[in-house]
């Protein structure tokens, strides 16, 4: 009986130690260092043709160009991107929004940061620039 109550008491101080573990373990899990911030997004002097054409070009030139026109959608020229642009097609495909085709294609989503120039320059009216 003796061994029983020791055996007991054991568990009991095994089972307090793990708790006091895990508590201690709890608050080195807040960590006094802040996130390091997502990198910035510079929308700032975006241009059609500094921005806009190479990321269109590294991305839909090979289903939309004067000379394979997917959908009749032309994007290596100024006036074929400018349409779509100003139809809200562009920015629909790009962000994936309800009721467009996703763009591209078969492919991963753009990066947000390359979304986020497109949407910049669609909203300065598209310019050619
Ligand atoms: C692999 C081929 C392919 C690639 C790459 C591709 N597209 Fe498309 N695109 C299509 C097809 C196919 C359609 C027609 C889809 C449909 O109507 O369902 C289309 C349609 C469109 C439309 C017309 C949408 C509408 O509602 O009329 C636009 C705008 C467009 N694409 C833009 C883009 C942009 C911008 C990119 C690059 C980010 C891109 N596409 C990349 C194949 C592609």
């Amino acid at each position: 009986m003796a061994r029983l109550t020791y055996t007991f008491l054991a568990l009991l101080a095994f089972l307090g130690a793990a708790v006091t573990a895990c508590t201690s373990d709890n608050s080195e899990d807040i960590d006094p260092q802040p996130k390091p911030q997502p990198e910035q997004c510079d929308t700032t002097n975006v241009t059609f043709a500094k921005t806009v054409s190479p990321i269109l070009a590294a991305n839909c030139y090979s289903c939309h160009s004067s000379s394979v026109a997917t959908n009749g959608v032309v994007l290596d020229t100024y006036a074929g991107v400018q349409k779509q642009a100003n139809n809200g097609n562009l920015v629909g495909v790009i962000t994936h929004a309800p009721g467009y085709p996703p763009m591209p294609q078969g492919g991963a989503k753009l990066p947000a940061c390359d979304i986020n120039k497109i949407k910049s320059w669609v909203k300065a009216g598209a310019p050619n620039n």
